[in-house]
């Protein structure tokens, strides 16, 4: 792998700046978002070509119903949550779901952590007004402060090599967690039975025992393997921000062509798969994995057409569709979509993001969503892909590791007073820690049926 990006080296690598990009900010500093960029562009990548080649594999097992995928992390990854701690309590929660998933399926997970350079967040408005006050809208730490003052929202371009090195930080924890013993497969049910320990989940405890089981047998059968040990845990955010994109992406030594080594996995947002647009373009020439996001307003059609542009050879893993449809439309929006496609398209690998659909304002006036809600759009779609003879590839999740009160329900019932309690989110509301493990074990429950 070249360690400097090599403008021009292939062809068109630059063609999205002459066609639009929506969701990208107004720079005002255009000389020091040029020196970012060269500044960015000789930093070393922070994942490398074969490993994406490695996840495109694992992705298109899963697109085959032998693997299941579990992608999750924050909504907005923030600097100031870069913690250790945060880190290491996120990176736990997706274990611990991996776990109760891998033993429902009855097959492996891949896991994918929206983590690790998910700081760019698509806006309904370019600017926010309180008070009187209009001030561009926050765009993710990447772009602009959070804090409701012109300073802060002002897009800053020095932030780009700020969210690198707190991607680079985050992906050594990541990478020191998953092979340094902290995600031996004992350890991680050990914590899943502290969570059981709770009378509120003592539903899942049947399931709990036969994992339990299941593992002891592994250990008096002599399993003492490598593969108990570790996890591959793979990095994905939204393709969102071109001006970052663009400089962490290099040419492959071993195969000639260009990689976005700002991550293994990325994908285009609803808002932004425009067919004729900068993001479908730049996503095009680039090698990894990617995914696209696909909301009840989805056309066969257009999705058809974005399958041509983004993976013209029918690569197996190449493309995942995400489809966001909302718990009281996934059963409606998702069949025709689905057949369609299947029918006439190449291989996709189809993930569910039960949360994006189903987002409302509480009466007292939080954004949020309904654990029975979220539940139930992973349920349809099961029920979908099943009655089709397709396959439920994996979830999407926004979750984090802490005790928040952003998400409405789960078996400790989260009112609407109670979302106050903690309630830290930038952008969008995230399932806890017990919202996530519940909700592993209610999808492994309908994993083990179909
Ligand atoms: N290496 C296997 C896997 O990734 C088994 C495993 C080890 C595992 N630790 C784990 C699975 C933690 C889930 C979670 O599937
Ligand atoms: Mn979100």
């Amino acid at each position: 792998m070249s360690v400097e990006s090599e403008p021009g080296v292939v062809e068109g690598l630059d063609h999205w700046r002459t066609l639009p990009a929506v969701q990208q900010p107004a720079w005002s500093d255009r000389a020091a978002l040029a020196a970012v960029s060269d500044e960015l562009a000789i930093q070393p990548p922070l994942v490398f070509a074969g490993e994406a080649d490695v996840l495109r594999g694992r992705l298109a097992a899963a697109g085959r119903g032998e693997a299941f995928v579990l992608q999750g992390g924050d909504c907005a990854e923030t600097f100031a949550d870069a913690t250790a701690n945060q880190i290491r309590n996120k990176i736990k929660t997706v274990l611990q779901m991996a776990v109760v998933l891998t033993y429902g399926a009855s097959l492996p997970v891949v896991k994918l952590g929206r983590m690790a350079g998910q700081y760019a967040k698509p806006r309904s408005t370019d600017d926010e007004t309180r008070d009187g006050v209009t001030l561009p809208a926050y765009r993710g730490d990447i772009i602009n402060g959070h804090e409701f003052t012109l300073e802060a929202r002002t897009p800053d371009p020095h932030r780009l090599l700020k969210a690198y090195h707190t991607s680079a930080s985050t992906l050594n924890l990541i990478r020191a967690f998953t092979t340094g013993g902290f995600a031996d497969l004992r350890l991680v049910h050990e914590w899943n039975r502290g969570f059981l320990a709770n009378p509120a989940y003592s539903r899942y405890e049947t399931m709990a025992g036969e994992i339990d089981r299941a593992i002891r047998f592994m250990g008096a059968a002599g399993g003492d393997f490598d593969s108990l040990r570790t996890v591959e845990f793979f990095s994905s955010h939204e393709a969102l921000l071109l001006d970052y994109e663009r400089p962490l992406t290099r040419i492959d030594s071993r195969t000639g062509l260009p990689y976005d080594c700002s991550a293994h996995f990325v994908w285009i947002g609803e808002r932004t798969r425009q067919l004729d647009g900068a993001h479908v373009d730049f996503l095009s020439r680039v090698q990894n994995p990617i995914g696209i996001k696909l909301g009840p307003a989805a056309t066969a059609d257009e999705t058809l057409a974005l399958m041509e542009r983004l993976n013209p050879t029918g690569i197996e893993g190449r493309l995942t569709l995400i489809t966001r449809m909302g718990a009281g439309t996934v059963r409606d929006a998702l069949p025709a979509l689905v057949q369609e496609v299947v029918a006439e398209g190449g291989p996709v690998t189809w993930v569910c993001d039960p949360m994006h659909g189903n987002t409302f304002s509480s009466p007292s006036g939080y954004k949020t969503r309904r654990f029975d809600d979220v539940l139930d759009e992973v349920r349809g779609f099961f029920e979908v892909h099943r009655d089709l003879g397709t396959h439920p590839g994996g979830i999407h999740i926004e979750l984090t590791g802490d005790d928040v009160t952003e998400v409405m329900g789960g078996s400790e019932e989260i009112d609407d007073a109670g979302l106050a309690r903690r309630y830290e989110t930038r952008v969008d509301p995230r399932l806890n820690h017990q919202q996530s493990l519940e909700l592993a074990f209610q999808v492994a429950e309908m994993l083990k049926r179909s």
